[in-house]
């Protein structure tokens, strides 16, 4: 009797297993008893629908609507300008410790590999010469003065060669963003009076300093040996491109975010502080270590300093400059 029962089960597990697994597979849709609306004349998305006047199925919103929670109203909150659409500054929410350490949070996943941990513009994606163009460092006089509402806007908007993060970061979250970025500027400029207000070792702080500026020296020290000390056009042009410049500047005379490559060599250069020279190899050079020292006139000072550039590297580019120009 047992016995039966065990070779029934078995006969059963065999014939479940065999029948279950016929592998042929189907388009239809499973068994069901029921079809309540599973069946229904429909459009699908982009179909032609000859009812309507332009023959498309999908129709836009009446003008006018809002779909609920989507109201955008509040200039300041979703794009940081007032109602003349000046960058306001302030943040419109209450700056508790919460807010900055959300506001951390969210710098250090989608800022700091380009813009650095401290904001010195040093993330890894920077220091790893992936081709990128430079992240500016917070740590300067344009940056502390810039408002609160103008860098909301580089994260919502983008700004020149940077993509705008609205489709990741939430608008709360942009403006938490903000606030940690003004937190870290602060961070850099202590004075030594105010820092025994903080519960900090400075002596600890001082070495983690020297260790940092000794690792991006040695960085800097290791890019220079690497390259030959070749100068020549050609090198030129591959460090143009290693750099990202073509990102900024064009070879064929138009304008992207700085001037044209094209006919600069030799050419008349004037500034937005009135000065005017002529562009030589001198001129070039500065440019490219310290593009801020001229800016030139129509422009804004956008570029980062490449004074990370060895002696060979910044001439091999003066030379591929050279060979763009008529004369
Ligand atoms: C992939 C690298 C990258 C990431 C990630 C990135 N940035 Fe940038 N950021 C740049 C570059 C490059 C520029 C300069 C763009 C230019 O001048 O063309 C820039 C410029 C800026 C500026 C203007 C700075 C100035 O002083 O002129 C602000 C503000 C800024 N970024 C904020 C942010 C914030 C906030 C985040 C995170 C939400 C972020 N960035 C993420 C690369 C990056
Ligand atoms: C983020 C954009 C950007 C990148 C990247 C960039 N530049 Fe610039 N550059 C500018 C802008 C904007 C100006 C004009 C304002 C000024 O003079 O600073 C400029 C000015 C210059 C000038 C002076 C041009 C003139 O018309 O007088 C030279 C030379 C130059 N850049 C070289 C370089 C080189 C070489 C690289 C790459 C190693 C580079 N730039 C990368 C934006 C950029």
């Amino acid at each position: 009797m047992k016995f039966a029962f065990i070779k029934l089960g078995a006969i059963l597990l065999l014939a479940t297993t065999l029948l279950s697994c016929r592998g042929q597979k189907t388009e239809n849709p499973p068994m069901r008893t029921h079809f309540n609306m599973h069946f229904q004349d429909r459009f699908n998305a982009q179909e032609e629908n000859p009812y309507f006047e332009n023959g498309m199925a999908m129709r836009l919103p009446i003008e006018g609507t809002v779909a609920r929670g989507m109201l955008r109203n509040n200039s300041i909150l979703f794009e940081g300008v007032d109602e003349d659409g000046n960058y306001v500054d302030e943040i419109p929410f209450e700056l508790t410790r919460d807010f900055l350490y959300r506001g951390k949070e969210r710098y250090d996943i989608y800022c700091q590999v380009c813009h650095g941990a401290t904001g010195n513009g040093q993330g890894i994606i920077m220091t790893g010469q992936y081709g990128y163009v430079p992240a500016p460092t917070y740590h300067r006089e344009a940056s502390y003065n810039m408002p609160d509402g103008e860098i909301y806007s580089a994260i919502a908007n983008g700004v020149r060669t940077m993509p705008s993060y609205a489709t990741q970061i939430k608008v709360e979250d942009r403006w938490a963003i903000v606030a940690y970025i003004r937190a870290l500027q602060k961070s850099q400029n202590v004075p030594e009076t105010e820092m025994d207000r903080f519960d900090v070792d400075l002596a600890q702080l001082v070495d983690q300093y020297r260790a940092e500026e000794a690792r991006l020296a040695a960085l800097a020290e290791s890019r220079t040996a690497r390259g030959d000390d070749e100068v020549t056009a050609a090198r030129g042009e591959r460090l143009y491109i290693q750099n990202a410049c073509q990102a900024c500047h064009s070879l064929d005379g138009s304008v992207v975010v700085g001037p044209s490559f094209q006919n600069l060599f030799g050419s008349e250069r004037t500034f937005t502080n009135g000065n005017s020279t002529t562009a030589d190899e001198a001129y070039i050079m500065q440019s490219i270590v310290e593009p801020g020292a001229n800016v030139v006139q129509d422009y804004q000072n956008a570029m980062v300093p490449y004074d990370f550039l060895s002696e060979s590297e910044l001439q091999s580019l003066v030379e591929f400059i050279k060979t763009l120009s008529d004369e």
